[in-house]
């Protein structure tokens, strides 16, 4: 299997709802949603991506040369690289029938441990949505990460549960799924407060990861509930129209609060030379959306695992063109005028 089969397998396993363009930039399928796209105008999934693309890399190959190391360590557990498999859900819904929520995490999931990364399983309008996640996560022996949509404290509290029996190493909740049309209707899912979201990170040993945050004022927020982590995400563009990039608010939310929580990103990132960009403005790893359901359809997971050593491969060769030995090597001086 190569890529470009892969590419021409998703486009025909996903029934035209995504039509897997050569740059996943969002122009095509803006307002799609129901289906891949951006909300609205399909601005903030734009955004994404450009800002990613307008950084620019200092190159410097004057240095000591040594093995180069993308390994690291988060929710106690080591990956080989610093990127993830997002949450996707509702596959039917937003797809095609090729799958179902357990068939496409499975897929994700299995194909992201081949390959020494971590996927995320998402949650929906169905229950079957979060359930058939966590089927995969348990079949694949604890290795993925359930991530739950913001129903009431007391309902979270209990899909925690299921996730710790499922034998996962962190759970997550997607506070900004409020905005999706689909879940906007359902009264039970909204905005959560501090206390609720302690209630919440403490009812756990788990570490607990805030995934939809976009200013310094919530990550400061989601420090003060004891939070384990955040992921800086407008949900792909799906939730908000005309918000900032996630690369745009990133540096804010790093001042505020790095060091003192684990930041991931996502929103746009395409390449390994973007989990390296987001990595220089501070983010300590990164999840990829649409590319790896992309993978998914197109080969299951051995194509899910095929993409993941893309990505590092392009990681790794961009480490080795600035100098970075290590992932700790990456900071703002391998951005050009920062
Ligand atoms: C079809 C689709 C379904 C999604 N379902 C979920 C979900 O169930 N839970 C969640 O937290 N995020 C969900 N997301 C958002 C992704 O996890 C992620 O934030 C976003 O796709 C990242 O942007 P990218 O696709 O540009 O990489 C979904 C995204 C798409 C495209």
């Amino acid at each position: 299997m190569n890529y470009d089969q892969i590419l021409e397998n998703a486009r025909q396993n996903m029934g035209g709802r995504c039509l897997v363009c050569k740059d996943c930039n969002g122009l095509a399928c803006r307002g799609k949603l129901p289906g891949p796209g951006g909300k609205g105008s399909g601005s903030s999934f734009m955004r994404n991506y450009q800002k990613l693309q307008e950084l620019k890399i200092n190159m410097d190959l004057v240095y000591h040369k040594s093995p180069i190391n993308t390994q690291t360590e988060l929710f106690g557990k080591t990956f080989e690289y610093p990127f993830f498999a997002a949450p996707i859900s509702a596959v039917k819904l937003h797809y095609f029938d090729y799958y179902d929520d357990e068939g496409y995490s499975k897929a994700v999931v299995n194909g992201c441990k081949a390959s020494g990364v971590i996927g995320f399983t998402g949650d929906g309008e169905h229950k079957e949505c979060y359930t058939m996640g966590i089927s995969a996560v348990k079949s694949a022996g604890g290795w993925g990460i359930p991530t739950i949509k913001p129903w009431a404290v007391e309902d979270v509290i209990q899909k925690i549960k299921t996730a710790e029996e499922a034998g996962a190493p962190a759970v997550a909740m997607d506070i900004d799924a409020a905005g999706l049309p689909v879940m906007a209707k359902d009264k039970n899912i909204g905005a959560k407060s501090v206390e609720d979201l302690r209630r919440i990170a403490e009812s756990t040993r788990l570490p607990f990861i805030l995934k939809g945050v976009m200013t310094a004022e919530g990550a400061e927020k989601a420090l003060a509930a004891g939070i384990y982590g955040i992921v800086v995400s407008n949900h792909g563009g799906r939730v908000l129209d005309h918000t900032p990039a996630t690369v745009e608010v990133l540096p804010d939310i790093v001042k505020a609060v790095g060091g003192r929580m684990k930041i991931l990103i996502d929103g746009g990132i395409r390449s390994g030379i973007d989990v390296f960009k987001a990595l220089a403005l501070g983010a300590d790893g990164v999840l990829i959306g649409r590319p790896y359901a992309i993978a998914a359809y197109g080969g299951g997971e051995e194509a899910v695992a095929m993409y993941t050593e893309s990505i590092g491969a392009e990681l790794r060769q961009t480490m080795i063109m600035t100098g970075c030995q290590s992932l700790s090597d990456i900071d703002s001086s391998v951005l050009w005028n920062k």
